[in-house]
């Protein structure tokens, strides 16, 4: 590994320690000689004939009806492999039965320490009764099924068992409210609900079925049947005909059943995910089958060159995109051995992670830079008590990795023997878009480097028009359709075209991601974070609206405004400026209360790290509220231009409430 300049790592990851970032790191000849993608030429030969490119990469899946068609692109609409005819589960599973029946595909790990393994062929029997299961359930091709789950086994087996049937899955994230979970359900109009009693979490117990039934508590809901996974034995209570347990239900269906897996054309919904978006309600992002499979499959097998003998560890929630992609459809379809950990990285003690690769001899770690910043923090103590030396690749995800915590993450963990990809994609885009090749991209700390072959990204200013490399940065978006890209928004595509393709015109054929960057004279790109209301916390997307909208449903709110800041360890934090009711009496004691009703509404994660009062809000004339000065109280800085203003006085209140409280 070869190193050059010296420049000091500044501590915050801002900007402009990103900008002046100049060390590269080149691949090791050793870990290039063994790589499963060598070949420059590739970069080139996709970019010359997308189609021919494409239409190669569908060898990569096993289907029943081989396509001949490979693009079908009605701007913003896109069909994949149209004529296809194929099934997620069956490339998970089914496929590697002949050669890989007995290696383990899932090797999981308790928060308590309970280990559970399933080689291919134990995974294919689950999965095979989970399917007949919902079937006895009257689920079938086409149903919507919600999945709330901890992360245990039942959770990837359900999915798996969805995909099995044709039936698309929702799966909602364990730590969100029972409201959150009942948008989702009522959006998606699922017809079953799998849960469990409950999760292990920090040694309590996340009451996930306690919430189900709080969500489920409303009139006129599509949900006929619950199913329930017992985990925790915790005391919940099952509603006779609508709850079963899963373990009862089980028990009808024969050890060796099978069901054949649906063939489903390649455009068939695979599973609809919500995410945070710019307006208050979150958006139901569709995945189809076998653009989608196609993407997984490759970059998996080339991102994080995956092998036959690799134990692969992606240590993201199954309630997430990455849980999606790179927990389940990516390394299956690969037929790769996975752990799966349901606990916390620093509980029973924070060296709970490194004992994990230490005892399941981890080769490719998959993480995001809040958990690396979160260990940098604890100290190098702890992975040093471990062996980490079955580590090969390191990769992350999720928001801006500071160059600082990706020179941590490769001498402590990867100890400059592993290479890292830094993966930049979005639960809109299925798969990873930008990221090196780790056998020939030479990385620099900070840049997720370059768009994969067939991936035309590029950085714009306002209007659309390319920004050169090398200059300041611009808007990211992505100019052609890529097989694992959202068709639309569920039921809503309208909203499709508005929030992703019309931002440059109505031609509706370029991209826009909501994210800034810049590019370098390498043709580096430098990911500088979102540009509209989202936030990232720990690599989590809040959308500033529906953290807005959950504060002014409390009684003593009459207008509330939320900005992201800059955190230490989460990346970003959220901060809150209210506005309260008429003689309300707003302290301490409504902060706090105003913080837990957040969490309440929404989750833990997107629970206000401070809340301040303010007897109003900083508004242009057209009522518009200027987050941007907000932002600037809440990061102490200079404000910035406050000319627009309607009533230039009440920045000067604010300023002086945040001052009072520091
Ligand atoms: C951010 C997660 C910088 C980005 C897979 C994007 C990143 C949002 C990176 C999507 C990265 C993700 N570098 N920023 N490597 N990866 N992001 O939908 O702002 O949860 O728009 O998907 O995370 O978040 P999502």
């Amino acid at each position: 590994m070869s190193q050059s300049g010296e420049k000091p790592v500044d501590t915050a990851g801002t900007i402009e320690t990103l900008m002046r970032e100049e060390r590269v790191y080149a691949p090791s000849p050793e870990f290039a000689a063994q790589a499963n993608i060598s070949d420059r030429g590739v970069y080139e030969r996709a970019e010359r004939d997308p189609e021919g490119y494409w239409r190669e990469q569908a060898k990569l899946l096993d289907w029943f009806k081989a396509p001949t068609q490979v693009l079908d692109w009605k701007p913003p609409f896109a069909k994949w492999y149209q004529d296809g005819v194929l099934n997620a589960s069956y490339n998970c599973l089914d496929r590697h039965l002949a050669t890989q029946g007995a290696k383990p595909a899932l090797v999981w790990e308790g928060e308590p320490g309970d280990v559970r393994t399933f080689s291919y062929a134990e995974l294919h029997r689950e999965v095979n009764r989970a399917a007949q299961m919902l079937k006895n359930l009257g689920v079938g091709k086409g149903d919507r099924v919600a999945i709330y789950m901890p992360m245990i086994p039942e959770a990837v087996i359900s999915m798996l068992a969805c995909s099995r049937l044709g039936a698309p899955h929702t799966v909602v994230f364990g730590g969100f409210s029972p409201e959150a979970l009942r948008d989702r359900i009522v959006d998606a109009q699922a017809k079953v609900v799998i849960t469990a009693d409950g999760g292990h979490r920090r040694g309590g117990v996340i009451p996930l079925k306690a919430n189900t039934d709080a969500a489920l508590d409303v009139p006129d809901l599509p949900v006929e049947k619950v199913l329930v996974v017992r985990r925790v034995e915790n005391d919940i209570t099952m509603q006779e005909g609508r709850d079963v347990w899963w373990h009862d239900a089980l028990a009808q269906v024969p050890e060796d059943a099978t069901v054949e897996p649906e063939p489903v054309d390649a455009e068939h919904p695979l599973y609809i995910l919500y995410t945070s978006g710019t307006t208050g309600k979150p958006k139901g992002v569709l995945h189809t089958t076998g653009g989608y499979m196609v993407g997984l499959t490759l970059t998996t097998k080339w991102v994080f060159d995956l092998k036959d003998d690799d134990v692969y560890w992606c240590t993201a929630d199954v309630g997430w995109v990455t849980g999606h992609s790179y927990v389940v459809y990516g390394p299956l379809s690969c037929g790769a051995t996975c752990v799966i950990f349901e606990g916390s990285p620093d509980y029973p003690d924070k060296d709970r992670w490194w004992k994990l690769i230490e005892k399941h001899k981890v080769t490719i770690l998959y993480t995001a830079p809040t958990a690396i910043r979160a260990c940098m923090r604890w100290g190098a103590e702890y992975p040093n008590r471990c062996d980490l030396s079955s580590l090969r690749l390191l990769g992350t995800v999720g928001e801006p990795i500071n160059p600082e915590a990706w020179i941590w993450y490769n001498v402590n963990i990867g100890k400059e023997r592993c290479p890292i990809v830094d993966t930049w994609w979005q639960t809109e885009t299925g798969a990873i878009m930008i990221s090196p090749l780790p056998g020939m991209t030479p990385t620099k700390p900070g840049s997720a480097t370059r768009p994969l072959p067939g991936i035309v990204a590029r950085v714009v200013d306002d209007a659309g028009n390319p920004v050169a490399p090398g200059s300041a940065g611009g808007l990211l978006v992505i100019e052609k359709p890529w097989p694992s890209m959202l068709r639309t928004i569920w039921g809503d595509d309208a909203r499709y075209v508005n929030q992703y393709w019309s931002k440059f015109g109505d031609a509706h054929n370029v991209y826009f991601t909501g994210d800034g960057a810049r590019e370098d004279e390498d043709g580096y790109f430098w990911l500088m974070g979102r540009v509209d209301d989202v936030l990232n916390v720990a690599g989590h997307r809040l959308g500033t609206m529906e953290i807005e909208s959950a504060l002014v449903s409390h009684p003593s709110v009459a207008e509330a405004a939320v900005v992201g800041v800059t955190h230490e360890i989460k990346g970003q934090g959220v901060v809150a400026f209210v506005t309260p009711r008429g003689g309300v009496d707003a302290g301490p004691e409504l902060a706090e209360e105003l913080r837990q009703h957040v969490a309440e509404k929404i989750g833990a994660i997107a629970r206000p790290d401070r809340v301040y009062f303010t007897s109003e809000l900083p508004k242009t004339r057209s009522a518009k509220i200027m987050r941007r000065l907000l932002r600037d109280i809440a990061e102490g800085r200079v404000l910035g231009d406050t000319t627009t203003l309607a009533d230039p006085s009440v920045m000067a209140a604010i300023k002086k409430q945040y001052e009072d409280s520091e």
